[in-house]
Parts: structure tokens; C-alpha cells; sequence
């Protein structure tokens, strides 16, 4: 059977926060008898996009490695959910990394218009971003405006957005109130999905 859910975690750092919310969420999963994959995109090789347009004449990509096998992973999955932390007010790098290679599949639909994700599936997003500052107006807004475009790439409908800020104060495991915010939020991701089957 394929992956339920890809859990995409955007942070270099082992055992930090994105980390462990990537863990906690797998767990819950599993716990449901739903199956998931945590991908740790800072230990795989995914080359840049380097614009060639290959994908808008075949509607795949000319790299292989290890993005390659997520495009039909992407397709099958019943959903994505993806935990970065703010950089500059936006994504990782190697998230946007990941984002731009989703291009092979936006060029599939939009351009080359032979669609290499089935647009009629329901698949359902989450994306849990994660700052170190204290709340201030832009924290988010950055990392929200590209993973808006993306969880349309790979056609998810964006239902949970989750936002965890002062990180670089108080860790996830010590942010009691967050992580009730996650439990509710995962819980009726939960049940979203079940009631796709
Ligand atoms: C290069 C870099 C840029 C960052 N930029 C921001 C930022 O713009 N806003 C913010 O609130 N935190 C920023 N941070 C802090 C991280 O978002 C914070 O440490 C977060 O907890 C990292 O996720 P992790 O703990 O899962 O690795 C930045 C950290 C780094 C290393």
C-alpha cells in the first residue's frame, strides 16, 4: 500500500523543534492506523531546479535523485504535511529546494497540460511553521505565500495552517498551549482523512 501521509520536515536540526513535531505527528499517525513517512529533506540529495524546461516537453523531471520517487508519492498520498522553520520570514532553503523541483508537476497540468498528479484525488495539507522571535506582523507571512502555491502544485487542499513562534525562548516540548493547539488541529486532520477512504 502507499504512504498515507508525507511528513515533510524542513529544518536541518536533529531533535529540535520541526523534528520533534515531524515525530510527534508520525506517531499520532501511526497511531491511528494511518500510514506515513517523515522525509528529513536536509539528509537527501535534491538538486536545484535549474529552469532547463525539460519538464514542460516530457512533464517530468531530468534529475534523478532522491525527489524523484516523491513525485509519484505525492500523487498517491492522501495528504502532506510539511513543518518548517521561518527563515527570513519565509521557508528553509532546501524546502524551497523541494518546492521549485514540484515544478515538473505544475508544468505537467499547466503547461504541457497531460497532468502528472490525478487533479480529481482529494488530498488534504497542513503546514506548521516554526519562528524563534517573539510574534511580530511578517513572521509568517513569507513562508504562508509559498506554501500556498506549492500545497496547489501538488494538489492538496490547504486546510490546517499552525504558526508556533519564541521558540529561541521556549521549545515546542516546554509550549504547553501550542501543543494542545496541535493535538486539536492534528485530531481533526485525523478525521479528515479517514473520511476520504
Ligand atoms: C538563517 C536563519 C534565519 C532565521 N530567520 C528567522 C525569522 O525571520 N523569524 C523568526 O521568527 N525566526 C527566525 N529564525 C529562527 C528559527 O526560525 C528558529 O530557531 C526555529 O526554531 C528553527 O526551527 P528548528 O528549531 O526546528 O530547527 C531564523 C534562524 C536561522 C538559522
Amino acid at each position: 500500500m502507499s504512504t498515507e501521509i508525507l511528513i515533510i520536515n524542513g529544518s536541518p536540526r536533529k531533535n529540535k523543534n520541526c523534528f520533534k513535531i515531524s515525530e510527534q505527528i508520525s506517531k499520532t499517525l501511526t497511531e491511528n492506523n494511518i500510514s506515513n513517512k517523515i522525509f528529513n529533506i536536509y539528509d537527501m540529495n535534491i538538486e536545484y531546479c535549474t529552469a532547463c524546461g525539460f519538464c514542460e516537453k516530457t512533464g517530468y523531471c531530468k534529475f534523478k535523485d532522491d525527489m524523484t520517487p516523491m513525485y509519484e508519492m505525492f500523487d498517491k498520498a492522501k495528504g502532506v504535511i510539511v513543518i518548517s522553520p521561518v527563515n527570513f520570514d519565509s521557508i528553509t532553503a532546501k524546502l524551497k529546494t523541494l518546492v521549485d523541483r514540484t515544478q515538473a508537476i505544475y508544468a505537467s497540468k499547466y503547461i504541457l497540460k497531460k497532468p502528472s498528479i490525478d487533479r480529481n484525488k482529494n488530498r488534504i495539507g497542513m503546514y506548521i511553521a516554526v519562528g524563534g522571535s517573539t510574534p511580530y506582523e511578517t513572521q509568517f507571512m513569507g513562508g504562508q505565500i509559498v506554501m500556498d502555491f506549492f500545497f496547489k502544485s501538488v494538489n492538496n487542499k490547504l486546510k490546517y495552517n499552525i504558526y508556533l513562534n519564541s521558540t529561541d525562548k521556549l521549545t515546542y516540548e516546554e509550549n504547553t498551549e501550542f501543543k494542545n493547539i496541535l493535538n486539536e488541529n492534528l485530531n481533526n486532520y485525523i478525521n479528515d482523512i479517514k473520511e476520504l477512504d
